[in-house]
């Protein structure tokens, strides 16, 4: 009989660079990044896929990290918010968070960040109702979320030039 395994082999890349690591079978990815990645920009707020505060592009699509198993995301490809500026320079969106407001305390701000570029990825010129709907999984306490809208319209507008 095979002895039971408390830990399983994974391999993913995160942010372009290679992991490999061994997981207990219970934890998520949102703890893969912070506790064995130290990745803390994901952000945990309800843990149970309510707030939007851990999303990640996983694989080329947004994801609640809280209710992604590590497991589940072996040989996939991970983008996080430690990823988005290169060198220094803030994305267009990042910028365009700064300009109109768009962060207060900034606590769904790396999960809305991902929305928000996953849709711009796949939407040059995403309309207002777009917008609404690719944000629509991430919870805001502070801005109201009309200074989050306007800031992806800003930057949508400056990738479609
Ligand atoms: S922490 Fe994952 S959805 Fe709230
Ligand atoms: S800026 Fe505070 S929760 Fe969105």
């Amino acid at each position: 009989m095979e002895s039971y395994k408390q830990e399983i082999d994974i391999t993913l890349r995160v942010n372009g660079v290679e992991y490999r690591d061994q997981v207990p079978a219970h934890m998520t990815l949102l703890q893969f990044l912070k506790e064995k990645l130290f990745l803390t920009g994901t952000k945990e707020g309800c843990g149970r896929g309510e707030c939007g505060a851990c999303t990640v592009i996983m694989d080329g699509r947004t994801v609640n990290s809280c209710l992604v198993l590590a497991v589940e995301a072996d040989r996939s490809k991970i983008r996080t918010i430690e990823g988005e500026a290169k060198r220094g320079r803030l994305t267009a969106l990042q910028k365009a968070f700064i300009d109109y407001g768009g962060t207060q305390c900034g606590f769904c701000t790396p999960g809305m960040i991902m929305s928000g570029q996953n849709l711009l990825e796949r939407n040059q010129k995403p309309s207002r109702d777009e917008i609404v709907e690719a944000i629509a999984g991430n919870l805001c306490r502070c801005t109201g979320y009309e200074l989050i809208i306007q800031a992806i319209e800003a930057a949508a507008s400056k990738k479609g030039k």
